[in-house]
């Protein structure tokens, strides 16, 4: 969601700030702000909009604090503009806080303390919230992180803060609780951020804090205390990041650059986990409750958006090759309607970021029912992947631009593999079969990339259509799921209203939309519903329906129907989602370029979403 930096050491805080903020831009872009000692005042800069207006407003000063709090934002309380914007002070202007997430009770603190004579100046349950650490502390005569630890015990909801005082200005006080934070260590500095990105170019070794851990960090050093007071040993992590992956390498955008390294990022997730050759296939990360796993009775799978589409894709394989029934919820419901888990269960939870709120929420109350809980997940470290209890990781690297797309692609690897190691561990798949996918799995890299071929065509069709309103995606079996996330990509980014469909279910309801004006993408790849979609095809072309077809590379019968045809090479279909997808992804961002859209920070939306 918003995105937190800070910096305490002996170099200048402010270019730090403004780098981690950009790089963190992706999290959060309504607004961004910092705050800095200066001449030993505690001083805000912050502005609606980009970083690069924050920027603006603060060319030609010279800053030459060595401690700093920075925080772009993606607004939650109060609309986005410059009261808005974080850092915050408290009423007294001592203190000053950046903050991820909600204060569930600020609107009865907020009433307390303007009984006491407290008034505010934005909108934010943030400013509420510093003000309360400031009242504590006058009230109490305590310090600052006692303060802080005190106010921590009262509030309700989310929150990872990192706050400053100009009463204590070698200091920076951070805490979390459902919101990442993790604490870069330097030599006689420290970084503090929501995640990894702004502080891999200066350190690769983290911290990160657990839920209600508080950090008090000088340059001296640090130490982990939780909410109760009790002191917490920090685990030392190593990162292995490298700066490249987070930054754009020549491409025009971060998502096209994504869309194109999929040959790659799927390789590295197979990486060392199958030897088609041999017929080996080994994932480290489940393994002691592989056995749960393989006599699991009925499995659900929660995740939310993308996420949620490759968890319907596996729906289709696990329940084909190990014949286990398999629920795929959305998290946001799951967590609300009290679902029936028992003891053992087993629930699989997809996430790139790790950081999905609801998704986290979802898992925790599976837990409490017994459940066992893997994990699917692209960022190593993050909160979804340690509330798990065991779980393959997507090793995809960073995805930064907001849609998602190689995440979408590991994340259909992974569970690809998951399955057939449990199809092959119960035995309901024939060893046959089972090598065939193997190697099939491991020809998908090269087969992403020939499909990557098709993007001079995919552009000149996207000119054509840049100028709907409207999107249909049909498809059928192992593409439906490719339709639905086909639908969102555009949606997302290019704001077209977009639907996917089972191509089937066209005639109940959406063949009333199509007209000559309705372009209809069908993906239509040779598989055991080829015949079925074909007819489907001639529906909305006999309605003068425009369609545009994802075919496998050859046919010849589908082209003599569609207006416009994008050839992926031929796979088995249960991994036909991982190829037919990358047109639809390429035709997303054409379109979105060419309409003006800022493809990779579209509006209202965040990279990684932890509020409800
Ligand atoms: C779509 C998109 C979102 C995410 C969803 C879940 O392009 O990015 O729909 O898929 O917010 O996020 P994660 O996977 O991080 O839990």
């Amino acid at each position: 969601m918003c995105g937190i930096v800070a910096y305490i050491g002996d170099k200048p805080a402010f270019p730090i700030l403004i780098n981690g903020l950009k790089r963190l831009e992706y999290r959060g872009y309504d607004s961004a702000g910092v705050a800095l000692m200066e001449e030993g005042n505690l001083q805000i800069y912050k502005k609606q909009g980009k970083v690069k207006q924050l920027e603006n407003l603060t060319n030609g000063h010279s800053f030459d604090s060595t401690v700093g709090i920075g925080h772009t934002r993606w607004a939650t309380h109060g609309e986005p503009n410059d009261r808005n914007a974080h850092p915050h002070y408290s009423s007294n202007h001592r203190l000053a806080i950046i903050h991820n997430g909600i204060i569930e009770n600020y609107g009865a603190l907020k009433t307390e303390l303007e009984e006491e004579g407290y008034s505010f100046e934005s909108d934010t349950d943030t400013e509420v919230f510093i003000t309360f650490i400031e009242d504590i502390q006058k009230t109490l005569g305590v310090s600052l992180e006692e303060a802080v630890r005190v106010a921590l015990t009262k509030v309700v909801g989310a929150y990872a803060i990192v706050i400053m005082s100009q009463d204590d200005p070698d200091k920076l006080i951070a805490a979390r609780k459902g919101s990442p934070l993790v604490i870069g260590l330097g030599k006689g500095e420290y970084y503090v951020a929501s995640d990894a990105t702004p502080i891999i170019e200066f350190t690769n070794e983290v911290v990160y804090l657990n839920d209600e851990e508080i950090a008090v960090i000088t340059r001296a050093g640090f130490e982990i205390v939780n909410t109760k007071d009790i002191p917490q040993k920090p685990y030392i992590h190593t990162l292995d990041l490298k700066l490249e992956a987070i930054e754009k390498g020549g491409y025009e955008h971060f998502m096209l650059k994504e869309i194109f390294e999929q040959p790659r990022s799927i390789a590295d997730c197979m990486r060392g986990r199958i030897n088609a050759t041999e017929g080996r296939l080994m994932l480290g990360g489940i393994r002691n409750y592989s056995g749960a796993l393989t006599n699991a009775q009925r499995i659900v799978i929660i995740a939310c958006g993308t996420s949620w589409h490759a968890g319907l894709v596996a729906e289709y394989l696990f329940e084909d090759i190990c014949r286990i029934p398999i629920e795929v919820e959305y998290a946001s419901e799951f967590r609300y309607r009290n679902p029936v888990i028992r003891e053992g269960d087993i629930v699989i939870a997809i996430s790139q970021s790790g950081e999905t709120a609801d998704t986290l929420a979802a898992i925790e109350l599976a837990k409490s029912k017994g459940a066992i809980v893997f994990g699917v997940v692209n960022t190593v470290g993050s909160s979804i992947s340690r509330a798990t209890h065991e779980g393959a990781y997507l090793h995809a690297g960073p995805e930064i631009g907001v849609a998602s797309t190689k995440a979408f692609t590991a994340q259909l690897t992974v569970l690809t593999m998951i399955a057939l190691s449990v199809a092959q561990q119960k035995g309901t798949i024939s060893d046959v079969k089972f090598r065939e996918l193997l190697v099939e799995l491991e020809s998908i890299p090269k087969k992403v990339a020939k499909a990557l071929e098709s993007d001079g065509k995919i552009k000149e069709i996207s000119a054509l259509f840049k100028d709907v309103h409207n999107f249909l995606y049909l498809g059928r079996g192992y593409n439906f799921p490719v339709a639905l996330e086909g639908a969102l990509k555009l949606k997302e980014i290019s704001y077209i209203h977009a639907e996917g469909y089972p191509a089937a279910e066209m005639k109940h309801g959406p063949i009333a939309l199509i007209d000559e004006n309705m372009p209809v993408v069908f993906i239509a790849t040779r598989d055991s519903s080829y015949d079925k979609i074909v007819s489907n095809i001639q529906e909305v072309k006999s309605r003068k329906g425009k369609v545009i077809a994802i075919v496998t590379e050859g046919d010849v019968l589908i082209p003599k129907m569609a207006d416009f045809t994008i050839e992926v090479p031929a796979t088995h279909e249960a991994l036909m989602p991982l190829v037919s997808v990358i047109p639809l992804q390429l035709l997303s961002y054409h379109i979105a370029v060419m309409r003006g859209s800022n493809v990779d920070q579209p509006r209202n939306l965040a990279k990684s979403v932890t509020v409800e």
